[in-house]
């Protein structure tokens, strides 16, 4: 494990627990980031990962960043770039990484891992997964479902999406598949440490499920009071953020998402219940 491993996303969640849990079991982490003097890649840099600018939308900029890499962390965010560009980006790092003759590729997905939703997120998902296997690839896809950051995290925005629109678009009583992204971080590591396990694996994960209403009341429970909630209309909610998101909240009141927690803590014992997670909040 002192192979070198390319991160995407690294300053962000996912990238950055995978990084954070590669460099931990003593792998070579090379970093991506648009802003190498960001202050999260400064962060990144003092914990030991080798920082390199590079941009998914530039397939140029990755050919270097990926020379004599064994492994690649593949994660692409379509609330910053949109649908389709997402799809050209994570195209892009699956071409680069065939060229240099990558021996692992791990892949941040997300959903239910098959068509047919209308969850643009989740569909531009499968559309990349195909691209990677079409390049023979030797691929692990992580895909979970929610993340518990979603409770907390300021950018999700939690009083308005965590706290009011997923309990009235999914419906409160709706049991949900839960994950931190730390968690994420330490699965990727183990796939990379175990590639006759995991190479050609395609794990729907979950350390958790807890319907939105039992969050809030392991919120309430946890702080003693419960989760601030700011009410805001469907249609506004979208004008800021588009149609994915209620479509895929919509889709989630529909269906249920049977995830077994067991097969994540199979994986890393250690995985976090909601409960667990926001304790350390
Ligand atoms: N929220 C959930 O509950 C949930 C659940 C399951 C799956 N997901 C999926 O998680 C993914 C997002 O992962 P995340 O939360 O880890 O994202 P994130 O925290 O927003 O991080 C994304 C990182 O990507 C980097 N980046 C963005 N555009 C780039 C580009 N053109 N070239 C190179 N790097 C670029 C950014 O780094 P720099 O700015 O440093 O370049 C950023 O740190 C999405 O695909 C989403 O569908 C989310």
């Amino acid at each position: 494990m002192d192979e070198l491993v390319v991160v995407t996303g690294a300053t962000g969640r996912q990238g950055g627990a995978v990084a954070r849990h590669l460099l931990a079991a003593g792998w070579r982490v090379r970093a991506l980031t648009r802003d190498p003097d960001s202050a999260s890649a400064r962060r990144l840099a003092a914990a030991g990962a080798e920082m390199v600018r590079a941009d998914m939308a530039d397939i140029a900029s990755l050919r270097p960043a990926f020379a004599g890499a064994h492994g690649v962390f593949s994660v692409q965010n379509p609330m910053i770039s949109g649908l389709d560009a997402e799809v050209r980006q994570g195209r892009a790092v699956g071409d680069a990484a065939a060229e240099a003759g990558v021996r692992h590729v791990v892949y941040g997905s997300a959903g239910v891992g098959r068509s047919g939703t209308g969850v643009g997120q989740w569909e531009s998902k499968l559309v990349v997964r195909d691209h990677l296997e079409s390049l023979g690839l030797p691929l692990t896809v992580l895909r979970p479902t929610a993340f518990m950051e979603l409770m907390t995290d300021k950018d999700f925005y939690p009083p308005v999406s965590m706290w009011h629109l997923m309990p009235k678009l999914i419906g409160g009583d709706r049991p949900l598949p839960w994950l931190c992204a730390d968690d994420l971080g330490a699965v990727a590591a183990r796939a990379f440490a175990e590639p006759e396990r995991f190479v050609g694996a395609d794990l729907a994960l979950a350390s958790d499920v807890r319907t939105l209403d039992e969050c809030r009341e392991l919120w309430r429970e946890v702080f003693g009071r419960p989760p601030r909630r700011f009410p805001m209309p469907v249609w506004l909610f979208e004008r800021f953020t588009g149609k994915d998101l209620t479509a895929m909240w919509r889709w989630l009141h529909e269906n249920p998402v049977e995830i077994d927690p067991a097969v994540t803590r199979s994986i890393v014992p250690t995985a976090r219940t909601v409960r667990e997670w926001l304790s350390v909040r």
